[in-house]
C-alpha cells in the first residue's frame, strides 16, 4: 500500500505478467511456457507441475493443441504450416519468386522458399541449421545442405555472381561485427563444396526479397512443393522422421510434455 492508501502502480512488465496470468485462467487447461521461452525473456526459470496445479485448481495440463493458435488439420502438410504457423512468409515467397523468374532449377526455387523457415517458425539463432534439419528428411539432400549453408554464405561476398556483403547487415549488426569462427569455418567448407552455387543462389535471391509491397502468392509454389517435398502420409510432424518432433513442437508448442 502507498501512504495515501492506494495500491502501488504496477510496472509495465508486472502488468504484462498479470494479463498473461489472467488469460491463462480463462483457458480450460493449464498452458505452460518452456524454459526456452523464459530464456528469451532473460530469465533462467521454470515452473514445476505441482506449483501450476496449485495455482489452477480443478484443471489439468494442456497435452494437445493450444486453443489460442490457429487450428491445424488432422494430417498437416507443409502448406498448412505456411498458413497456420509461419509468422511471416513474404520474404520466403519473394526469394522463391526471384529464383523462379531467373529460371533457376526447382531445387533452387524450393531452397529459396524454405531458406528462412527457421526464423519465421522457430528461432532466429542458427536459423539456417535449424531450418535445414527440419526439412532434411523430406527434400533432396542438396536443398537442405543449401539451406544450412546460406546462413554462413550471407556474410561473405562473391563478386563472381555480384553478391557483396549486405548493407542491411551493416545496419543490423554495426560495421565492426565479425561472424563467429564456426560460421567462417562452414563458409570455407561450403566454398569448396560441389553444391556451393545452390546455396549461393539462395543468398543472391535473398537480398532482393525485402520489398514490403511485393505481390506474392503461395499458390504459385504448390506444384513445386508437390514435386519436391515428400509429404508424409501421416501428416507432417506425425510421421517418424528424425525431425518430425520439431514440426510437432511447432504444432503444439505449449504441450506440457
Ligand atoms: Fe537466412
Ligand atoms: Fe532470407
Amino acid at each position: 500500500m502507498q501512504q495515501d492508501g492506494s495500491a502501488p502502480a504496477m510496472t509495465m512488465s508486472e502488468r504484462a505478467d498479470a494479463l498473461e496470468e489472467h488469460m491463462m485462467h480463462e483457458l480450460e487447461h493449464i498452458v505452460t511456457k518452456s524454459v526456452l521461452c523464459n530464456l528469451v525473456d532473460g530469465k533462467v526459470e521454470m515452473e514445476g507441475g505441482n506449483d501450476l496445479l496449485a495455482r489452477n485448481p480443478g484443471k489439468f495440463m494442456l497435452m494437445g493443441a493450444d486453443p489460442r493458435l490457429p487450428r491445424m488439420p488432422e494430417k498437416p502438410t507443409l502448406i498448412d504450416y505456411f498458413r497456420c504457423r509461419f509468422a511471416s512468409t513474404s520474404h520466403l515467397l519473394q526469394s522463391a519468386t526471384h529464383a523462379l523468374k531467373a529460371g533457376h532449377p526447382e531445387k533452387v526455387v524450393l531452397a529459396g522458399l524454405l531458406h528462412d523457415i527457421g526464423v519465421v517458425s522457430f528461432i532466429r539463432c542458427d536459423h539456417g541449421y535449424w531450418g535445414a534439419q527440419m526439412i532434411e528428411p523430406y527434400v533432396d539432400e542438396e536443398v537442405s545442405w543449401a539451406v544450412k549453408m546460406h546462413q554462413a554464405l550471407r556474410f561473405f561476398p562473391d563478386e563472381s555472381v555480384g553478391y557483396g556483403y549486405p548493407e542491411m547487415y551493416v545496419k543490423l549488426f554495426g560495421p565492426e561485427y565479425r561472424p563467429e569462427p564456426y560460421i567462417v569455418a562452414d563458409y570455407e567448407r561450403a566454398r569448396k563444396h560441389k553444391w556451393y552455387m545452390t546455396s549461393r543462389l539462395i543468398t543472391l535471391n535473398d537480398i532482393y526479397s525485402f520489398d514490403p509491397s511485393a505481390k506474392v502468392n503461395l499458390d504459385d509454389f504448390v506444384d513445386i512443393i508437390g514435386r519436391n517435398f515428400r509429404q508424409p502420409k501421416e501428416g507432417l510432424g506425425l510421421d517418424s522422421s528424425p525431425s518430425a518432433h520439431m514440426w510437432r513442437t511447432m504444432m503444439w508448442p505449449t504441450r506440457f510434455l
